[in-house]
């Protein structure tokens, strides 16, 4: 298992390219699933998550090929491009999602609503929890169901069932903590493909819905109101291949915005759209930092002192909660008593522990923590344990007096795609170890 060796201390200073966003490229991979033909897809990021999904992609009877890279890159030699990524779908009988790789990826949901709606069966393994919580996926079945769809469990796998077409209808979708993303994305793409009109009320309207939704509408599919907490989509008969390129990768980039900002840094993040970022530049903001626009890029750089402020993580376009532990890396080093509330996954404060190691002083009381700022991080030797967790103690690293470990740091490729190598390029001391 490899290891990050960070020495703290160095300011952040140049540029860094975005890349296309894995939580949009990980449901739309899935729901090219219900194309006929071959789906051209650019900037899919090269990361284990990605990987996985290709994986179950090809056990369901598809053909992937990643073409070589897609050109410089314009800010280091080794960052080249992604080259475009194809699906094609040759064979239909397949329908089963094997626990192996479900477990690893929890997002391998995603088939569900696109084999339902193609195959008419689909055999997914329940996903277990993870380290951010219990990841249930009863919003998925119950919206699935309301468009006819019969499911049973079967040793520890869902097995759903599509007798005839499904039908639409009108549903409410949220559930207890809000919308649910993965859940709508699944919805929406099984009654593109489903007789009459479904309108989704409760919708999730994050950047990777809308993204998605755009995608299927090029495949012939009939959407309006994505990014609304009200979806209308009239059912087609089929759906038809097409090339889409995956939108930037909102979370990457608000994380080096963060990284800017705790190193006293100036960067330039290219490829990347501030729109999807109004609640993060917003709470950056009433911290110090500060963050401008030009076209494509933002430019972020810090004064030095930081203020604690309050954060609540909330359903887009509210503060995201795959943000919420590098935000909480950053207050540690702010001029008073910041707090963070947790209201969409109020488990997720696994990185708490492995900052206080680092000399940060956070209280977790349920859903919230207490972080009074310190004047220094110290280096130590600490622990991923999830892919958010893992870049909030990356970016503890950078500032940390002295030579901080991170272990197990495969939970940082699942979802950050040549980050040593970005970090490296704008002057950070950080090398990747094998153990
Ligand atoms: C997506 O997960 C993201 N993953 C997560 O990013 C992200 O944290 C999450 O949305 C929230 O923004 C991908 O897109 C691959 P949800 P998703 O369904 O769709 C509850 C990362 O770090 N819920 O929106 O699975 C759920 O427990 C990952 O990149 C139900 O109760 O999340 C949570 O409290 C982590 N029943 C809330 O809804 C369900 O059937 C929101 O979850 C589904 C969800």
């Amino acid at each position: 298992m490899d290891s990050f060796l960070i020495r703290g201390g160095n300011r952040l200073k140049g540029a860094i390219e975005i890349s296309g966003s894995k939580n949009s490229a990980l449901p739309i991979l899935a729901a090219a699933l219900m194309a006929e033909g071959k789906t051209t897809l650019h900037s899919v990021p090269r990361l284990s998550d990605i990987d996985s999904m290709c994986k179950l992609l090809i056990e369901l009877g598809v053909k992937v090929h990643r073409h070589d890279t897609g050109g410089k890159s314009e800010v280091a030699e080794h960052c080249a491009l992604n080259g475009p990524l194809d699906i094609e779908v040759q064979d239909e009988t397949k329908n089963e999602a094997r626990y192996e790789i479900v477990r690893t990826m929890r997002a391998s949901i995603c088939v569900l609503g696109p084999l339902l709606a193609k195959r008419g069966k689909c055999v997914v393994s329940i996903p277990g929890g993870c380290a951010i919580g219990d990841r249930p996926v009863d919003l998925h079945v119950r919206g699935l169901q309301k468009l006819g769809a019969q499911f049973r469990t079967e040793k520890g796998n869902i097995v759903g069932e599509v007798h005839g077409r499904l039908k639409g209808t009108r549903m409410y979708l949220g559930g207890a903590q809000g919308p649910t993303v993965l859940g709508t994305i699944n919805v929406m793409c099984a009654a593109a493909l489903a007789e009459g009109e479904t309108v989704l009320v409760g919708a999730a309207c994050e950047p990777e819905v809308v993204d998605c939704a755009t995608m299927l509408i090029k495949m012939g599919a009939k959407i309006q109101g994505h990014g609304t907490p009200e979806m209308r989509i009239e059912g087609v008969e089929k759906l038809h291949a097409c090339e889409h390129r995956i939108i930037p990768d909102r979370i990457e980039c608000g994380t080096f915005m963060i990284a800017a900002a705790i190193t006293n840094g100036e960067l330039e993040l290219k490829h990347c759209n501030l729109d999807h970022l109004i609640a993060v530049t917003d709470r950056l903001e009433e911290v110090g930092v500060n963050v401008t626009r030009e076209n494509g890029t933002i430019f972020v750089s810090s004064s030095r002192r930081l203020n604690a402020i309050e954060m609540t993580t909330q359903p887009y376009p509210g503060f995201p909660t795959d943000l919420q532990a590098q935000l909480m890396a950053l207050l540690c080093l702010s001029d008073g008593m910041s707090v963070i509330t947790e209201r969409i996954f109020p488990d997720r404060f696994l990185h708490v522990g492995e900052l206080n190691r680092m000399g940060g002083r956070i209280r977790k009381e349920g859903a919230t923590a207490v972080i009074q700022g310190v004047k220094d991080l110290q280096s130590a030797t600490v622990m991923a344990s999830d892919l958010r967790a893992s870049a909030a103690l990356v970016l503890a690293g950078l500032v940390g007096q002295g030579q901080t470990r991170i272990d197990r740091v495969y939970h940082i490729d699942r979802g950050y795609e040549k980050i040593e190598q970005k970090l490296m390029a704008v002057g950070a001391d950080i090398q990747r170890v094998s153990n």
